[in-house]
């Protein structure tokens, strides 16, 4: 099972790796124009390595983009106990939310801009990872597979990381939680109250 998984995502993503086919496809070297032109739009900031692209607006009367991160963060947290539970129509929703809060922050900054002036481009990295990883976590909840699940999980840990990477933020370092983010929902399917 886990091979298949690991084949099947590799056919889709190419060899070398998540990391490596993130990296080597998705961010792209700038060219010697590129980077001048970066360089010349962007002001740099200081402490902050990745600035948004020339093109996006600013932001700052809407959410942010690490504000939906944390949306993501706590939807995918709360995904690992609802399938470790065997609750999976929970755990598809939690799935479901995921998706679409990472399909919201990557639409709030579509591209980011590395400090050397390569661009990062989030859609196309989320787009591998929603095709390969997360599909194959939605594949797991359907058959009510607890292995193929936590393969899975795993491997989109793995893939949340290269974007972080990718963009500059190896910090935020992605774990398998150790408790749910939320504790007001029973997380038991069999529970029998409130009816
Ligand atoms: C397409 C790129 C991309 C993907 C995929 C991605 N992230 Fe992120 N994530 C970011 C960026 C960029 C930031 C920093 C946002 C900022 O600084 O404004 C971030 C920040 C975060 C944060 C920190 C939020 C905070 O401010 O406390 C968490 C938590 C997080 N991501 C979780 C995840 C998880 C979990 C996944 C996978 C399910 C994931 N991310 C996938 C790009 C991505």
């Amino acid at each position: 099972m886990k091979k298949r998984t690991a084949l099947r995502a590799s056919a889709l993503i190419g060899t070398g790796g998540v990391l490596g086919f993130l990296l080597g496809a998705v961010l792209q070297g700038p060219s010697g124009m590129v980077e001048t032109r970066a360089l010349a739009e962007e002001k740099p900031t200081g402490a902050l390595a990745v600035t948004n692209a020339p093109s996006v607006p600013s932001t700052n009367n809407g959410p942010d983009q690490s504000h939906a991160m944390v949306d993501v963060g706590y939807h995918f947290a709360n995904l690992w106990f609802a399938a470790d539970k065997e609750n999976w129509p929970l755990a598809k929703y939690y799935l479901e939310e995921t998706r679409s809060h990472l399909n919201w922050a990557v639409r709030i900054h579509p591209v980011r801009t590395t400090k050397a002036g390569g661009e990062v481009d989030l859609k196309g990295i989320l787009q591998a990872i929603d095709n390969s990883f997360l599909s194959e976590i939605d594949g797991a909840i359907t058959n009510k597979d607890t292995a193929k699940f936590k393969t899975a999980y795993r491997q989109t840990l793995e893939g949340c990381y290269a974007c972080h990477k990718a963009c500059e933020k190896s910090f935020l370092r992605p774990q398998i939680p150790s408790a749910p983010s939320v504790s007001i929902l029973n997380f038991d399917p069999n529970a029998t109250w409130p009816e």
